[in-house]
């Protein structure tokens, strides 16, 4: 008898959501393949789908750069950076199947003949694997260089679909650097790709965690009714990281904490955290109502007093003596890109009326951390005596996003003894204790969105460049106002950050 789940099985159901999701066939190129992106992430990523069955035995991996590689150099290189970061265990045979369908494209971007080569090897495929003419074109290469490639693409007719294959375009950000050239930007992406086959990777949203906070708030009765001025005082979300940017200085210098990651990551976070609940789970809804909350959301003024922005100074992380910003190779001895940017929002809307939505990210910070705090406000009246409640805190909901994937509800309890004495304690969920599986890394999650043409994950251009409206006038501020303020390595940022939550009379959470 088939057993439940077997593909063959007459009675499985096919509307069943908990059958895996398989991609069917079709080919990936990669352009930017020598990149550290394409070597840590994207091909480990598509060794681990394999490796579950996510896809089609005929999947195919070609790699397009100007290297001087054939497929066996590549297949080398795959295979390192699959052994090195792979969160899956290696096995012969799924390499050995993968392998197969690797391919190198050797060829610059500008170069007519490259992508009649590039078109060939995938016509080849198509005939040789059965890849059906699907193609999806992974951009992980700077975005001066995508009006180039798409035109390419375009030109080869690679980007052209009809009705039994598809074309899709993966781009990473930086999606532009404010409003007007993002539109630049998506006006050249959507010359040659339709908005529905554009892929914008915001890898956050790959996030186990990330996409739970959308769980907990719909399938749960308990916290929605909460979820409100009535009972926020007030939100936090950081992305704190205690690496600092040696090496990196070429993407980095210029775009600094706020366009490299409030503009994209923290402003999705917000936005599933503040959003209304959207009428069906389906691609259309969840962007309908993104678009909404982030049209409705807004800098605090003034902005010298409620943003902040600073840049590491040498000092101590991990009992290691490091270097500041300024002396890490690459970047000019007067550089003013921030590695710390904090600001203060507003949602418009009758939910949120009144609460600040502080957002905040750094470079060399205390400890890594990820995390979404709704701190609620204090009981209107306490019957006990004061000194019994000097050490109660304001209740909290921590999602801990990464490391320790989990969440926290923080509240007063009694503590043991003959007094009233009340002091917070956590109530804890942890992924680890709680499901015994490990989860999927967000690449692999959005990779094979990619390939299923499952779109819900991926911000479409309206809000990015609603995102880009609501960063503008900080980034415009800070622009005219000189120099970020120096934070020595280590700690949790520069003054002004703190300036800017002691104003009201809150303060950060120190994670
Ligand atoms: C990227 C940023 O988007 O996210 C990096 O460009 C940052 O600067 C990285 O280090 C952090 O990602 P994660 O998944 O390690 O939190």
């Amino acid at each position: 008898m088939a057993e439940p789940g077997d593909w063959t099985n007459p009675l499985r159901d096919e509307r069943d959501k908990r059958a895996p999701r398989i991609a069917g066939p079709c080919s990936m190129v990669i352009f930017g393949v020598t990149g550290d992106l394409a070597r840590r992430k994207l091909m480990p990523a598509i060794y681990d789908l394999a490796n579950r069955g996510l896809l089609s035995p005929s999947f195919a991996l070609v790699g397009f750069a100007r290297r001087d590689w054939d497929t066996e150099d590549f297949g080398r290189i795959v295979h390192d950076a699959v052994r090195e970061h792979a969160r899956t265990e290696f096995r012969e045979e799924v390499w050995d199947r993968l392998c197969e369908g690797l391919r190198f494209v050797q060829g610059s971007f500008d170069d007519d003949t490259s992508f009649e080569e590039l078109a060939k090897t995938l016509a080849k495929l198509d005939e040789d694997r059965g890849t059906g003419g699907n193609h999806a074109f992974y951009l992980s290469i700077p975005p001066g260089a995508f009006p180039t490639v798409l035109s390419q693409l375009s030109k080869s007719r690679l980007a052209q679909p009809d009705e039994n294959r598809w074309r899709r375009v993966v781009i990473e950000k930086p999606f532009g650097h404010d409003l007007d050239s993002a539109k630049q930007l998506n006006a050249v992406v959507n010359q040659v790709f339709p908005e529905e086959s554009v892929f914008r990777i915001d890898h956050y949203l790959g996030k186990e965690t990330v996409q739970n906070i959308l769980a907990l708030r719909f399938a749960n009765q308990l916290f929605e009714p909460i979820w409100n001025a009535h009972h926020v005082d007030h939100v936090q979300i950081t992305m704190a990281e205690d690496i600092g940017l040696g090496g990196r200085a070429g993407y980095y210098d210029g775009i600094g904490a706020a366009r490299d990651v409030i503009q994209n990551h923290l402003l999705q976070l917000l936005a599933f955290t503040a959003m209304e609940e959207p009428i069906a789970f389906t691609p259309a809804e969840l962007q309908n109502e993104k678009i909404k909350v982030l049209s409705a959301t807004r800098l605090v003024e003034p902005l010298d007093q409620t943003t902040s922005r600073g840049q590491y100074a040498a000092g101590w992380q991990g009992g290691e003596q490091v270097a500041g910003l300024l002396d890490e190779s690459g970047f000019a001895k007067d550089s003013k890109t921030e590695t710390y940017a904090a600001i203060t929002l507003e949602v418009d809307t009758r939910r949120w009326a009144g609460v600040p939505f502080y957002l905040r990210t750094g470079k060399r910070l205390g400890r890594r951390v990820t995390e979404l705090a709704i701190v609620f406000k204090r009981a209107p009246h306490l019957p006990f005596d004061q000194t019994m409640t000097q050490e109660l805190g304001q209740n909290a909901l921590v999602i801990r996003v990464q490391p320790d994937e989990g969440i926290t509800l923080r509240f007063g309890s009694k503590v043991p003894g003959s007094g009233m004495e009340v002091r917070d304690v956590n109530m804890d969920f942890t992924y680890g204790e709680s499901f015994n599986v490990s989860s999927p890394e967000a690449y692999e999650r959005l990779i094979l969105d990619v390939l299923l043409g499952e779109p819900s994950l991926f911000p479409v251009n309206d809000e990015v460049e609603l995102s880009w409206r609501i960063l503008d006038p900080a980034l415009e501020h800070w622009a005219a106002t000189g120099a970020p303020e120096p934070y020595e390595s280590g700690t949790w940022g520069p003054d002004s950050a703190q300036a800017m939550l002691q104003r009201t009379g809150r303060e950060w959470r120190r994670p």
